[in-house]
């Protein structure tokens, strides 16, 4: 015995995990090959590709875990909240949050953020009816049935957009119940954006004082700061909270988001966990401490200009796409300042092969920046040689 307090010597070995059989290597080299063949052809989802994370590798041996606020110390420590603040930070700036009024917290991805920003507008204004339009992304549906939360679906535009007017109309017959406006900063099939200015002029016309607004920027919200002109959409333009999707446009081997809200409304729902010495803000418990380390590593890697460069890099190829396909016969379109190109649905084997979000007759293309003019011209000249009308 040595000078402990028991045998320390008898310490018996912790359980090493057996080496991987012959076969189970196998299957994972076989998944990885086909991981890269389908990453290798998807052009369909607004996801980029165009990241290498080589730098954050060690970080992958530790059990990095964010747990609890961001911005309230806490006893568990093998956490990357520094970082994480950090990439808030940068956030709040470029969405122009109210200096020293903003909080907020690196997600798991867009939805988890847009029911942040739905649970405290329910917390806000528990009587409040929440007002989207029908090309708001599907989970929504779910949050506000989570939320238990009373909703009205306004009609959109044919590009995707609210229709303000049946905004106006609806909002007019309903004038003693507070609103709650879900936009969204980029519909997932067309990418159009709800004009904040728009909605908040809207809802100060009909005097509206309690009144609370959501922007859903899963896609473009990592790329709207950056873009001129700038889209209506942030803190600045009237946003009570912002959600964004960081495997998006940013870029990341696990999903991840951000959201961000006024931290006048945060404090008001605040709860404090005695058991992680910490306040209980967040949705999940266990949060990701890996993928805040991603989202600083590419805002740090590129900076604003480099960001700037691949939202302009991306813009000039849906740019290309748009107008090759129009070269080429397709009825292609897209919304003002949008990489989603959008055309008649394909032939089944056209989506199955490269991919293609299709709806209501509606195919799209992302054009995030890893996405190159020689997939768009391979990708015409499959529509080309497989028209819609024969059978697959
Ligand atoms: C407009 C919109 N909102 C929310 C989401 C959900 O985001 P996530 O997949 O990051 O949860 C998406 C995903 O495509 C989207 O397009």
């Amino acid at each position: 015995m040595g000078g402990g307090y028991g045998d320390a010597a008898a310490d018996p070995a912790p359980v090493q995990p057996m080496a991987l059989s012959a076969p189970d290597k196998k299957r994972l080299q076989e998944f990885l090959d086909a991981t890269r063949e389908n990453t290798e052809s998807f052009l369909g989802y607004p996801v980029s590709k165009d990241f290498a994370f080589e730098d954050l590798m060690e970080f992958l041996k530790y059990p990095l875990n964010n747990l609890g606020d961001p911005f309230s110390d806490s006893t568990w420590r093998v956490d990357s909240r520094a970082f994480e603040r950090e990439v808030i930070t940068f956030f709040a700036e470029h969405l122009r949050a109210p200096a020293n009024d903003w909080w907020g917290y690196v997600t798991n991805g867009g939805t988890e953020g847009n029911l942040y920003g739905l649970y405290l507008a329910r917390e806000l204004l528990p009587k409040g009816i929440v007002y989207y339009s029908q090309d708001t992304h599907y989970s929504v549906a779910k949050n506000l049935h989570f939320l238990g939360m009373r909703h009205i679906m306004i009609r959109s535009q044919a590009n995707g957009e609210i229709d303000y007017d049946d905004l106006r109309e609806t909002l007019r017959a309903r004038r003693d119940i507070p609103p709650i406006i879900f936009a969204n900063i980029g519909t997932t099939m067309t990418e159009a954006k709800d004009d904040l200015k728009k909605i908040k002029g809207i809802l100060d016309e009909m005097a509206f004082s309690q009144r609370y607004i959501h922007s859903d920027a899963a896609l473009c919200g990592g790329m709207a700061p950056f873009m001129e002109p700038r889209p209506a959409f942030d803190f600045a333009d009237g946003a009570d909270s912002i959600s964004i999707s960081g495997h998006k446009s940013f870029g990341s081997p696990i999903p991840c988001g951000i959201v961000l809200a006024r931290k006048c409304n945060v404090d008001r729902i605040a709860r404090s966990i005695s058991y992680i010495g910490n306040l209980d803000t967040t949705i999940t418990g266990s949060r990701n401490g890996f993928t805040p380390l991603v989202l600083w590593h590419t805002i740090k890697s590129l900076g604003v200009d480099g960001l700037k460069a691949r939202i302009d890099h991306a813009l000039d190829n849906a740019g290309y796409a748009e107008t090759a396909m129009r070269h080429a016969g397709i009825e292609a379109w897209r919304n003002p300042g949008a990489i989603t190109v959008v055309f008649p649905q394909v032939a089944e084997c056209v989506k199955q092969k490269w991919q293609l979000a299709t709806a209501n007759g509606q195919s799209h293309v992302i054009c995030m920046p890893n996405v190159t003019r020689a997939q768009v011209d391979a990708l015409i000249e499959d529509i080309l040689a497989n028209p819609v009308e024969s059978k697959q």
